[in-house]
């Protein structure tokens, strides 16, 4: 049996990146695996967050995975930190993974920037609890975005050492899904940044939680280029907005880029919008009605929660003795 694990961070303002690059892909995933989804709450503390707001992004973002379309029946969908083991099995592999590999990760050097000696240590040995969250279910598939592919090799790194040390064929090697659209959702202010939940500017990005009227406004303020829109994907080079910007109708109505070229080809950028904004909003609308009617319900949220946890916790807990067995913790 393939068994998939994916995180999402619960750091506020789900956008359409997190939509189109990882939950839409998810909801495709629950018909042919075994899936686990987690919200991460505990990678959320590697920066800081009021606590209030995490304990609130932490249902939202819930509610964004149950409204796009995750079944709780089919899926184990819980929060992180319910879930001992991850905090358990992160120790064991913090103690495996070697200083020189955490240095690498391109991730903690752009989070951490100028400012490394303030990043906090969770910051550093993140990439071990991520690998944790995954092995302690022995998954084998995990669907990610472009950017965790390297925490993905780390994870392979981890589980080789690990059964090397110890003599075992205990971990397997999981192996990366990356999807072919929308990867790499770009902001809408620069086709040069990813849209992304940090960015100061909220014009940046279209958050699931946003209205049609300001889904029109922002689609109507994006960056564009002066140039009419190409009849082919070779047009688009060097126009990154552009790009980007068909790059998301394609993505959101199903079509490949190629097909959607032909379909603008000299278009103005406003004609265009209009249709995309449109498509936006009809996408986008009916997910957050529910999101918008499980917001006034968190007993269901909760709920859902605490049985994905619990579900969890018992996939967890033959491994995890087995594992502290490995490495020689006594159990009386
Ligand atoms: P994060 O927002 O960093 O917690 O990411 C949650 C998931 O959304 C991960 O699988 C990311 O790869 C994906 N993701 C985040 N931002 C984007 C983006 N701009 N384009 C595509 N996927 C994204
Ligand atoms: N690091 C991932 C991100 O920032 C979230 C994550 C945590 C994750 N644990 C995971 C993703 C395990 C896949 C598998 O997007």
């Amino acid at each position: 049996m393939q068994r998939i694990f994916s995180g999402i961070q619960p750091t506020g303002n789900l956008h359409l990146g997190n939509y189109l690059g990882a939950i839409r892909n998810w909801v495709r995933l629950q018909d042919e695996y075994e899936c686990l989804f987690c919200v991460v709450d505990m990678h959320a503390l590697t920066a800081w967050q009021e606590p209030r707001e995490l304990v609130a992004n932490t249902r939202e973002v819930t509610a964004g995975l149950l409204a796009a379309g995750l079944d709780p029946e089919r899926n184990i969908i819980f929060n992180q930190s319910q879930v001992r083991g991850h905090a358990q099995l992160a120790w064991i592999f913090s103690c495996v993974a070697r200083m020189g590999w955490l240095n690498r990760m391109t991730q903690f050097k752009e989070k951490a920037g100028k400012h490394r000696e303030n990043a906090s240590v969770g910051l550093f040995a993140y990439p071990t609890l991520m690998a944790a969250d995954i092995l302690l279910y022995k998954a084998t598939h995990v669907p990610v975005g472009e950017d965790q592919k390297q925490h993905l090799e780390l994870t392979r790194d981890i589980a080789q050492k690990f059964n090397n040390d110890f003599g075992v064929e205990f971990f397997p090697l999981v192996e990366p899904l990356i999807f072919g659209a929308a990867t790499r959702v770009m902001s809408l202010r620069d086709g040069t940044n990813k849209m992304s939940k940090s960015d100061p500017s909220d014009y940046s990005r279209i958050n699931m939680t946003d209205d049609a009227d300001t889904i029109v406004v922002k689609i109507r303020k994006a960056k564009t280029d002066p140039a009419p829109l190409p009849a082919e994907p070779d047009g688009l080079e060097d126009r990154p907005e552009a790009a980007n910007l068909l790059g998301l109708y394609g993505a959101l109505s199903e079509t490949s880029l190629e097909e959607t070229c032909q379909r603008f080809a000299g278009a103005s950028f406003s004609d265009f919008k209009n249709e995309f904004a449109e498509l936006s909003v009809s996408v986008l609308g009916p997910i957050q009605d529910e999101m918008r009617r499980l917001s006034a319900d968190p007993g269901h949220v909760d709920a859902v929660l605490r049985q994905g946890a619990g579900r969890a916790r018992d996939l967890a807990a033959p491994i995890l003795a087995e594992i502290e067995e490995i490495v020689g913790y006594l159990r009386p």
